[in-house]
């Protein structure tokens, strides 16, 4: 009986823990590391090396007035993994996908793919956060 206890307080740990990824501002803290360089801390494609880029770098906050006042949320989580091939070739922005992928760490029985989706998908939740 007590051990059934246990592991159910293991288990609701495990699961708040898991929810405040989201909450706790993991998304943007990945962001302001990995994408604010090129989009900018505001968000406004104004980072320090969007100047260097040959292309102009987006502004994310209107994705979802771009899209009808819905946020694109599968549209830009496979924009961000870019793994299924249509950025593959000769776009400027990085393969997160790949990047994530390859410097996670599994623990706990996570894969690495699962690693590298909560990170894109905690970066999704957080353009979500500040559209405008
Ligand atoms: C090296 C500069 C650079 C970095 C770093 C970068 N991006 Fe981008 N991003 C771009 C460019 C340039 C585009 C325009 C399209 C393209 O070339 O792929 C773009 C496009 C996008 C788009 C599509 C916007 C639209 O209007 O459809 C999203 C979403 C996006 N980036 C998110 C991110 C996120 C999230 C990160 C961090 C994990 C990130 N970017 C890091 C340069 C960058």
């Amino acid at each position: 009986m007590k051990h059934w206890r246990f592991r159910a307080i293991l288990i609701a740990a495990f699961i708040l823990g898991s929810n405040a990824t989201f909450a706790d501002g993991a998304g943007e803290q990945e962001y302001n590391v990995a994408c604010a360089g090129c989009h900018g801390e505001s968000a406004m494609g104004d980072g320090p090396l969007a100047g260097l880029l040959s292309i102009s770098t987006p502004s994310l906050t209107g994705l979802s007035s771009a899209n009808g006042g819905v946020f694109p949320f599968d549209a830009i989580l496979t924009t961000i993994d870019g793994r299924d091939g249509v950025r593959a070739h000769g776009s400027t922005m990085p393969i997160w996908g790949e990047r994530f992928q390859a410097s996670a760490t599994s623990q706990r029985g996570e894969t690495t793919e699962m690693v590298a989706r909560g990170r894109i998908l905690s970066l999704v939740y957080y353009l979500q956060s500040i559209q405008q």
